[in-house]
């Protein structure tokens, strides 16, 4: 069965990301038929690219590559959520794309973001041109949760109606994108 991964993309300490995953883990298997589970990069520990390879020939001789290359194979397809990080997407999030490469390809990247204003929405701008190099399919819909007047400090963030019905159409496409590459597979 589909097997959704929820990627954190930051990994400092006090970072956000990962409160922001588990409410996209827990609303997405609601709504959802597939499973969702958030896939922490913090549990990777990669380091800054060290393959003498080119990730795609998928030669891949660290052992934290092996097992991030592993855990991503896993998945049908992701929910990259997202802060910005000086107008672009994080370095640890890039660094774990950039390591790995056939295990990308061929599945569907869907996008959640955070940020000040922007809602970190040039992050995910910058993330559609990265993941459409590792062939992977865009889900347009996505969600960007700004800042301004609905900080995550706010306990009730998570029940925004508008935003949850957000999240709610990016599942359904994500879900249907999957549909139909594995009826075309
Ligand atoms: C290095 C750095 C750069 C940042 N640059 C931006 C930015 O360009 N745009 C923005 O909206 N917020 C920016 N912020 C604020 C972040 O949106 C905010 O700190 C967010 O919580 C970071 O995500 P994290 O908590 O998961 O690390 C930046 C934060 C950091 C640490």
């Amino acid at each position: 069965l589909k097997k959704i991964g929820i990627i954190t993309g930051t990994t400092r300490q006090g970072r956000k990301s990962k409160q922001v995953a588990e409410w996209v883990t827990e609303r997405a298997s609601k709504t959802g038929e597939a499973t969702y589970e958030v896939l922490d990069l913090a549990d990777f520990n990669l380091p800054l690219l060290q393959e003498s390879a080119h990730p795609a020939m998928g030669e891949y001789q660290l052992e934290s590559t092996k097992r991030w290359a592993k855990a991503v194979e896993g998945y049908d397809g992701f929910i990259f959520v997202t802060a910005e990080y000086n107008r672009s997407v994080p370095a640890a999030l890039k660094n774990a794309l950039d390591t790995i490469y056939g295990e990308w390809g061929g599945k569907p990247a869907a996008f959640v973001s955070y940020g000040g204003a922007s809602g970190g929405m040039r992050a995910v701008e910058h993330l559609r041109q990265i993941t459409l190099e590792l062939r992977m399919l865009q889900v347009h819909d996505q969600v960007s949760l700004p800042f301004g007047g609905m900080a995550l400090e706010n306990p009730d963030w998570k029940e925004d109606d508008n935003r949850n019905k957000q999240l709610d159409s990016l599942v359904g496409e994500l879900e249907s994108m999957h549909a139909l590459v594995s009826v075309r597979a």
